[in-house]
Parts: structure tokens; C-alpha cells; sequence
């Protein structure tokens, strides 16, 4: 009696030569793939570079590997083998990857760590001096005059860049095709907007806020369209305003006098000239004896021995009028002063353009 084979048995029982040349070819991928992973675990454990990694990567995982060659078999067997393989292969390639990606960390962590013990630290080298900026000789300059003001009880005020025609003329009793605006090269912009050409605009900003009795001082950038080597089109000025009642112009000498000489040293002579400005009346130049030559006459001070240094005045009663000052009660005096030219004198710099030229050589010295 012929008992019946178990159905697992049945698959091993061939009936011709094909079916055995099969099934060899079946298990021999089979057996191949169960190789691939002991092999690549072999040559990994050989290797020390990361170059020769990516090549085992080549070599197991690349398109002329093995695996690529199996995979590219799958359509030769049967429809019960071919998910069989397939998932096989796929499960050989993953646990392959995730090898490779081992080894390639170990590598990298042991390269790091040659690399480290291979480097040693030189104590000895000198450190890095970090590079310590310093103030601008113009905010420099800035400061020094601010300070002694604010020492005479003057307090700081600011203005905008961007002005109005009115508040950079109008309210200064400069109405418009009056010829004092052709001293200043205006930069015009839109809608009645400049850029301010002195920091007499914030002398009229200050007194519509505030009522009198004031001292202020007004640091700040101003524009005109010149360039040479006593002008830039951006340069600084400091404004004066002090409105009190019966401030007389004694007062506006005697004040600049002790700010000269706070800021050139106590034996500086100045003298004043009378000039116009139509927002002061009486109004004056002022100069100091040439800090450079002494008065003895120098390129700088064209041989008089005098400079010219600020513009200053008795404020004008049509100005106070424009803010609803009451000039019969109230009096004041104004000016105003490059600062550029102060710090040439102060540091004795010939050219205004060094100021702006950012070249550390030339800052370095402040
Ligand atoms: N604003 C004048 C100028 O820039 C200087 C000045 C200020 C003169 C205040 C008198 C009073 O030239």
C-alpha cells in the first residue's frame, strides 16, 4: 500500500529533468542571498578607510552587484518563488544597508578619534587680540561740545534730517526767492521735503513745543551739495538757542567765549564780525586766533591769523513771532557751529574728506 506523502515531501519528488534543474536554480539564489550578508560582515570587518566603504557599497549594494544580478533573475521563476525571492532579497538588502551604515559610523567615530590623538595644542601661541573700536573723532567732537554746554545748564534737543521747506526756511525768516537761500546747496526732495542744511530748524521745533525761559543745544548731521576739501555734502553741526528775558548779546560773547576756551585751551582769543543771518539781528561770525600757527599767519588760517568758526546772533524778533514768543518781553541769542572744521582745528586734520574715508589708519590716532 502506498501511504500518503506529505505535502511539504510532495514539492521535493521531481518527475523530470526541468523540474530539477529548477528547483537547483531556486535554492542556489536562495543560498546566495543567505551568503550575501556573512560575506559583506567579512570584508567590513577587513576594512579600516572610508573610501574603501563606499566601495564595498558599490561592490554588494550597485547595480553590477549581486544582488542586482538576483533581482534581475526574479522574472524567470514561478509565480509561487517570485514573492518568495523577492521579499528574501529585500530583507538581504536591508539588513546590508543598515550594516554598511553602521560601519560607515564606527569608521567616521574612529577616524575622529586618530585624528584627535594625533593633534596636540600649542600652548605657547600667543592668543588673538580682539579688535576694540573706538569713538569717531566727529561723535568725539560732538560729545566734548555737548559736554560743556550741558555744564552751562543747556539741555540736548534733536531734530529730523528729512525737513520741511517751511521749518528749514520759512520760520527762519528765509521766505522763499529770498537770496540767503542760495548760500545753502539745498538737496531737494518731494512734497516740499529736503534734507536740512543747518540745525536751525530744531530752534524753531523746540520753542513751538516749549515755553521760555530755554537753553538748548542741538548736535546733529546736516547736508549741502558741496564736496571739496573743506566741504562734504553730509557734515555735522551743533545749535545753540538760549531764550530768557533780557538776554543781551554780552551774554552770547561771554558764553562762547567760555566755551572757545574750554575746547582750544584758556589763553585762546576770539573776535566776532559782524555778519548777517536772517534769522539773528544783530548777527556775527566769530572766530578763534589760529590754533595752528599761533596767529602768525599758516596755509590754514590764509596768512590772517584768524579762524573762522560759527555763525551766531541775536535771535531775530520776526523768528519769535513765528512761534508766538512775545519779543517785546522776550530775548535769546543763536548760533551754530561746523563741527568738522572744530575737530580739524582741535586735531589738526587738513583734510575734512579723512573724516569720512573709514580708513583705520586715520581713525586709530583719535
Ligand atoms: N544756521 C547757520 C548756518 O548754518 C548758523 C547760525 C546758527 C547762525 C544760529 C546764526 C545763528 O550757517
Amino acid at each position: 500500500m502506498v501511504g500518503k506523502a506529505h505535502p511539504t515531501v510532495l514539492n521535493f519528488i521531481f518527475h523530470n529533468q526541468r523540474d530539477i534543474d529548477y528547483q537547483m536554480t531556486v535554492s542556489k539564489i536562495r543560498e546566495e542571498l543567505n551568503n550575501l550578508l556573512p560575506q559583506l560582515t567579512a570584508e567590513l570587518a577587513q576594512i579600516s578607510q572610508l573610501d574603501q566603504l563606499s566601495q564595498l557599497k558599490v561592490k554588494y549594494l550597485g547595480r553590477k552587484g549581486p544582488l542586482s544580478a538576483i533581482l534581475r533573475k526574479l522574472g524567470a521563476l514561478s509565480a509561487e518563488d517570485r514573492p518568495m525571492i523577492g521579499q528574501l532579497a529585500n530583507i538581504v538588502k536591508t539588513q546590508m544597508e543598515e550594516k554598511l551604515a553602521q560601519a560607515e559610523i564606527s569608521l567616521a567615530a574612529r577616524h575622529q578619534d586618530e585624528k584627535l590623538a594625533q593633534e596636540t595644542i600649542d600652548i605657547t601661541l600667543p592668543g588673538r587680540v580682539p579688535e576694540i573700536g573706538r569713538i569717531h573723532p566727529i561723535t568725539k567732537t560732538i560729545h566734548e561740545v555737548c559736554a560743556i554746554f550741558q555744564n552751562l545748564g543747556f539741555q540736548i534737543a534733536e531734530g529730523p534730517e528729512i525737513e520741511t521747506d517751511f521749518y528749514n526756511f520759512e520760520a527762519l525768516n528765509i521766505p522763499a526767492h529770498h537770496p540767503a537761500r542760495d548760500m545753502h546747496d539745498t538737496f531737494y526732495l518731494q512734497n516740499n521735503l529736503l534734507l536740512r542744511t543747518h540745525t536751525s530748524p530744531v530752534q524753531i521745533r523746540v520753542m513751538e513745543k516749549q515755553a521760555p525761559p530755554l537753553r538748548i543745544i542741538a548736535p546733529g548731521k546736516v547736508y549741502r551739495r558741496d564736496a571739496d576739501i573743506t566741504h562734504t555734502p553730509m557734515f555735522h553741526q551743533v545749535e545753540g538757542l538760549l531764550v530768557d528775558k533780557t538776554v543781551a548779546f554780552s551774554d552770547l560773547k561771554g558764553t562762547l567765549t567760555v566755551f572757545i576756551q574750554r575746547m582750544f585751551g584758556a589763553g585762546t582769543a576770539l573776535r566776532f564780525r559782524p555778519s548777517y543771518f536772517p534769522f539773528t539781528e544783530p548777527s556775527a561770525e566769530v572766530d578763534i586766533a589760529c590754533v595752528i600757527c599761533s596767529s602768525r599767519g599758516c596755509r590754514v588760517c590764509k596768512g590772517s591769523g584768524w579762524l573762522e568758526i560759527l555763525g551766531a546772533g541775536m535771535v531775530d524778533p520776526a523768528v519769535f513771532r513765528m512761534v508766538n514768543y512775545d519779543p517785546e518781553e522776550y530775548t535769546g541769542f543763536a548760533f551754530g557751529m561746523g563741527i568738522e572744521r572744530i575737530a580739524m582745528l582741535k586735531y589738526g586734520v587738513d583734510d575734512i574728506r579723512l573724516f569720512f574715508e573709514n580708513d583705520l589708519r586715520f581713525l586709530r590716532q583719535f
